[in-house]
C-alpha cells in the first residue's frame, strides 16, 4: 500500500506542477504536452507504472479494508475507532470517488469523448482545458474531487510514514502536519485551474 501510494502521490505532484504551466500561457503548456507525446517510450513507461500501481493499490486496499472489518467485528466499536480520524475511516469511500474521477478525467481530457461540448481541440491542450472548465458542473466536480483527494492523501501520506516506522509518539504530530500540508498543496494546485476558469482569470 505504501509503495504504490508513494508512486501515485509522486505522480500527482508531477502532474499538478506540469498543469500549472496553464498560467504561463498556451505556448508553455502546449509545448510541454507535445514534449511528453514526442517521448513515447518515457510516456508509456510512466503509463505502465501508473496502471500497475493503481491496480495493486486498489487490490491491497480492498484486502486491508476487509481485514480491518473482520478484526473489528464483534469488538467494541468505540474503542476501535478512538484514534481513527475521519480521513482514515473514509479511505475506501474517498478512494472510490477518486477512481470515478480518474475514469471521467481520462474520458474528458485523454480520450476527449465527453464534456468538451463536441469541440475538437487537436494539439491545443490549453484551449481544451479552458473549454472543459467553462462548464460549471464539470469545474465544480473537479474541485470537489480534489478536496476528496486531499482527504485521501492526508491520511495516505501519514500512513507511509507509519509504515516506514517514523511515526512514533515524538514525530507523529509533525509528520501528520507535513502530510496535511502536502495534501493541501496538491489539492489547491489542481483546483486553481478550474477555479481560475470559473472566475474568468484563465481564458
Ligand atoms: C484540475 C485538475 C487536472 C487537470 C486540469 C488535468 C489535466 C490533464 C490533461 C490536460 C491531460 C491530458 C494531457 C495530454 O493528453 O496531453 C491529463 C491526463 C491525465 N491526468 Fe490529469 N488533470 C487534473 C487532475 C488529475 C488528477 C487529480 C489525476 C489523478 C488522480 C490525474 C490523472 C491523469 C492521468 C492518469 C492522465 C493520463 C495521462 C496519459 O497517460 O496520457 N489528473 N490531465
Amino acid at each position: 500500500m505504501a509503495l504504490t501510494g508513494l508512486v501515485l502521490a509522486g505522480f500527482v505532484l508531477g502532474h499538478m506542477s506540469g498543469n500549472l504551466l496553464m498560467f504561463k500561457g498556451p505556448a508553455a503548456i502546449n509545448e510541454y504536452a507535445k514534449w511528453l507525446h514526442d517521448h513515447a517510450g518515457l510516456l508509456w513507461a510512466a503509463r505502465l507504472t501508473l496502471i500497475l500501481s493503481v491496480v495493486a493499490h486498489i487490490w491491497v486496499g480492498i484486502q486491508l479494508t476487509l481485514e480491518n472489518r473482520a478484526a473489528r467485528a464483534g469488538g467494541p466499536a468505540d474503542e476501535a475507532t478512538r484514534r481513527a480520524s475521519i480521513a482514515s475511516r473514509s479511505m475506501p469511500y474517498s478512494g472510490v470517488v477518486i477512481l470515478g474521477f480518474i475514469v471521467f478525467h481520462l474520458l474528458h481530457f485523454t480520450f476527449r469523448t465527453i464534456a468538451l461540448g463536441g469541440v475538437a481541440h487537436g494539439d491545443d491542450v490549453h484551449a481544451m482545458v479552458v473549454a472543459g472548465f467553462n462548464s460549471k458542473p464539470v469545474a465544480v466536480f473537479y474541485i470537489v474531487s480534489m478536496l476528496l483527494l486531499c482527504l485521501h492523501l492526508s491520511h495516505g501520506v501519514s500512513s507511509v510514514f507509519q509504515t516506514l516506522g517514523l511515526r512514533n509518539e515524538r514525530w507523529r504530530g509533525r509528520l501528520d502536519g507535513l502530510a496535511l500540508a502536502y495534501a493541501w498543496i496538491i489539492a489547491f494546485g489542481f483546483s486553481s485551474i478550474p477555479l481560475a476558469v470559473l472566475t474568468g482569470c484563465l481564458k
